[in-house]
């Protein structure tokens, strides 16, 4: 019988909380995809060490990112939900495929230009920079059809793509390719603050990013005080009003309404009516989905089990890929005594 195309991505642990950013532009494509695809979803810890943080930390963020993703509505039933460093096989395959990644071609990625364009490539690690490889391995040792992700990653799964034909290309067919999977009006949330800057986790200033976990009259406020320009009509146009198209883009990934419908709804009226309105609706979303990461967060052992059981699912399908690897590769099988 041929198996169901999969579907994988990931969320880096490296804040205390994931923002309106990552849901729309990747968890609710999580979501949306559990039951037409095989589905893999996990949180990258071994991404998150790339750059300085504490391990205490790092611990506590990789539970509340599980909360999070199942209160967003990533079902256990029916997607493998994991840690990365649960399944070593995503770190074996990486070692393999920096073999066939190119310096240069490592060097040209944006994501590790941005990271290092204040304090310089030298302070970086090493790891910071072979990243792409680790998030090559984790989408192609499950053999992933499709990848949900903004559009910041569309860069990094395009060196996939390369590295999966280039080691196809050599030693025979082995890697399914992937496409990636972004959603055009959510690619990008950008920061309320900056509205020319996307949402992001690593902000310095906190006021232009919605946490999921806000407290809702926190979160409201953010919305309320969002930059806008100084012209008063509720209108889509990116180039010339890319706060309020920022915003009616979150309205309208919230009600699932057309922008469009939005627009007429609020003819006439001032920015401040549709602020309002909007920080009503966010404040809403946040108070659910803090109270049911809550509940989830109570109950660690819960979480344990879930995660436990997503990476024994995982990694019978990361053993298999990583078996043909090895072999294609030229190792020696290892005897058993
Ligand atoms: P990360 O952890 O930065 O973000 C998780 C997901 O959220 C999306 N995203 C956004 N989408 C729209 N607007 C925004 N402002 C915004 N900010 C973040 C990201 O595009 C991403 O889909 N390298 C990845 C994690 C990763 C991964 C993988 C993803 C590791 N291995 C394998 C897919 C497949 C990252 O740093 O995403």
């Amino acid at each position: 019988m041929p198996r169901r195309p999969r579907v994988l991505s990931g969320a880096q642990p490296t804040a205390d909380s994931y923002h309106l950013g990552n849901y729309f532009g990747a968890f609710k494509q999580w979501v949306a995809l559990q039951d037409e695809f095989e589905a893999f979803y996990f949180i990258p810890d071994l991404h998150a060490i790339t750059v300085e943080y504490e391990p205490a930390q790092l611990r506590e963020r990789t539970y509340i990112a599980a909360a999070q993703l199942l209160a967003a509505g990533v079902d256990p039933e029916r997607s493998a939900l994991f840690v990365q460093s649960h399944v070593p096989e995503h770190a074996q395959l990486a070692w393999v495929l920096g073999g066939v990644t190119g310096f240069g071609e490592a060097g040209r990625m944006t994501q590790f230009k941005d990271k290092t364009a204040k304090s310089g490539r030298d302070a970086a690690s090493v790891g910071l920079f072979t990243y792409p490889v680790l998030m090559a391995a984790d989408i192609l040792v499950y053999q992933a059809d499709k990848v949900p992700v903004g559009e910041d990653q569309r860069q990094h799964i395009e060196l996939t793509r390369n590295l999966a034909q280039r080691f196809n290309h050599r030693f025979g067919e082995t890697f399914t390719v992937p496409e990636p999977y972004i959603v055009k009006a959510t690619a990008k949330v950008y920061d309320l603050q900056d509205p020319t800057a996307k949402m992001s986790g690593s902000a310095t200033s906190h006021s232009g990013v919605v946490n999921l976990t806000d407290e809702p009259k926190a979160a409201a406020k953010k919305i309320r005080s969002a930059v806008t320009d100084s012209g008063s009509d509720v209108r889509f146009d990116p180039a010339t009003k890319p706060g309020i198209s920022n915003l009616l883009s979150i309205y309208s990934a919230l009600t699932e309404r057309p922008i469009t419908d939005i627009e007429t709804e609020f003819e006439g009226q001032q920015y401040g009516h549709f602020k309002v309105a909007l920080a009503d609706l966010v404040a809403d979303f946040v108070d659910s989905f803090g109270s049911r990461t809550r509940e989830l967060l109570d109950d660690k052992g819960e979480l344990d089990r879930v995660l436990a059981a997503g990476a024994a699912t995982a990694r019978e399908v990361a053993a298999t890929t990583l078996a043909t690897v090895y072999d294609r590769s030229g190792f020696v099988p290892a005897a058993h005594p």
